[in-house]
């Protein structure tokens, strides 16, 4: 009798077990966005007084972000999607090397810190497998404000010279609408002496969000969520009760889910006018689409090939380029996907032709010919949408789907394969 070595559950690397072919139905619930709590975290720098995030979603990401704040001395409580931080008690300008290394948002503590303290010490961010991350627009900016900027061994020290410690408003003109150098100038910004104006800036609801923040903490910004935001400079923030915006990439990928299962599911909250590039282009596949209030209903029952390119707010976010290339790996025709975003956020091409699917690659184009069924095989996600982009095929494939990488979805989605058990998926987590 041979006997099989089960490996025990902490053996096994952790993946999910995904059994494909099933129909959908019923109603997803969408968290906060990870792309904004984050950086509103930051902002708890800025204030002598408590702020209050609600609508926070339980990702990875944000307890790592609590530690950081909570090393700079930064008073933090959490509850269930909430949690407040106590900014008067802040006394480092240097998060731990230890703890930034796992988390690339810290480097949104750079521009607080340096308003509040008049000096941060914060390491890059580095790069990760989608691209090399640069952040010479934040560095760049900060400088147009007065602050003194050296990189040196993998850390960003900047200072304000003089007395007073105080940034000086300027104008800033970004090559590129940079998302978190947008960001990062804003909160630089808010507490500077005198205007600062952000020309070429991220459009993305994120942005907006954290501007809809700092004015009511106190801040006076116009202009956010158009490419030029300009900021007066205040002397003090107050706190804050705030609601995070809903996540806009994860209901995109809850859509996605109902679509190449060619189901009919009810995402919320849905805000329309965060993802309209992607609605349009999932009504330009055959899907149909309601929104009613806040919430978006999804039907599909057949998908045609469409093409897209990924492009800054308000264009095809490149967050959803993978789990919406899974989709089109399983539509009528042949597609075209062009990443002008990210220099290596293609990875997942490989993995989906493990599973059967047709895509030959040209640069950062994907030219994807639809198949009628996927099959199920084991692969890997290399960074969380991509992770995401791998269930979703699953879901749709013939047979086990095993996806690994789930160091990256635990990082973007809360509780992703419980909420699609929900409405009907089969999806078994191994391993952790
Ligand atoms: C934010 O990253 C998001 N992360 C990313 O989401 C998202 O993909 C990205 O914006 C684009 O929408 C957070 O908000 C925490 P960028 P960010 O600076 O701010 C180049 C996810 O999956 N660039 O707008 O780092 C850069 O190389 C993550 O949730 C410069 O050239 O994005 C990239 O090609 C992944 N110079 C492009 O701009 C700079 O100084 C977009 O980067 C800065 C950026």
């Amino acid at each position: 009798m041979t006997l099989t070595a089960v490996p025990s559950q902490s053996l096994v690397t952790p993946q999910l077990e995904i059994s494909g072919g099933r129909r959908l139905s019923g109603d997803l619930r969408v968290s906060g966005a990870k792309n904004s709590a984050l950086v509103l975290m930051a902002a708890c720098l800025l204030s002598e007084d408590g702020l209050r995030l609600r609508n926070v979603p339980p990702l990875t990401d944000i307890a790592a972000m609590g530690e950081i704040l909570a090393a700079l001395g930064v008073g933090v409580r959490r509850g269930g999607d909430w949690i407040e931080m106590d900014g008067r008690t802040l006394n480092k300008s240097a998060p731990p090397y230890e703890l930034v290394n796992s988390l690339r948002a810290s480097f949104f503590c750079i521009g607080p810190l340096l308003a509040r303290l008049g000096v941060a010490r914060v390491p890059l961010p580095g790069g990760c497998q989608i691209g090399t991350r640069p952040v010479v627009e934040h560095v760049k900016g900060l400088k147009a404000l007065g602050a003194q900027v050296t990189i040196e061994h993998g850390v960003v020290s900047a200072v304000v010279p003089g007395r007073g410690h105080r940034l000086s408003g300027g104008r800033i003109h970004m090559d590129c609408p940079s998302v978190g150098a947008t960001e990062t100038l804003m909160m630089a910004a808010v507490l500077a002496d005198g205007e600062t104006v952000i020309e070429n800036a991220a459009l993305e609801p994120e942005v907006v969000d954290l501007a809809g923040l700092l004015i009511a903490m106190g801040a006076r910004i116009r202009g956010a969520g158009t490419p030029s935001i300009t900021i007066v400079g205040v002397d003090r923030l107050h706190g804050a009760d705030y609601a995070v915006i809903p996540d806009r990439i994860e209901a995109g990928t809850f859509l996605l889910a109902a679509a190449i299962t060619r189901s009919t599911l009810r995402v919320s909250p849905v805000i329309p006018e965060h993802l309209g590039a992607v609605l349009t282009k999932l009504e330009e596949a055959g899907a149909l689409l309601e929104a009613d209030g806040t919430a978006m209903t999804i039907s599909a029952e057949t998908i045609n090939a469409v093409d897209l390119r990924t492009q800054p707010f308000p264009g095809f976010p490149t967050d959803l380029q993978a789990p919406f290339m899974s989709l089109l790996a399983t539509a009528k025709g042949t597609s075209v996907i062009t990443e002008n975003i990210f220099e290596n956020r293609l990875q997942h091409v490989a993995e989906l032709q493990r599973m059967g699917a047709a895509i030959r690659m040209q640069g950062n184009t994907a030219f994807i010919e639809g198949v009628h069924r996927l099959s199920g095989a084991p692969v890997q996600g290399s960074d969380l949408r991509a992770s995401a982009a791998m269930v979703l095929a699953g879901l749709a494939a013939e047979g086990i789907t095993r996806v690994q990488g789930l160091e990256y979805l635990d990082r973007g989605y809360a509780d992703f394969e419980g909420k699609l058990n929900a409405v009907g998926a089969s999806i078994r987590r191994h391993g952790g």
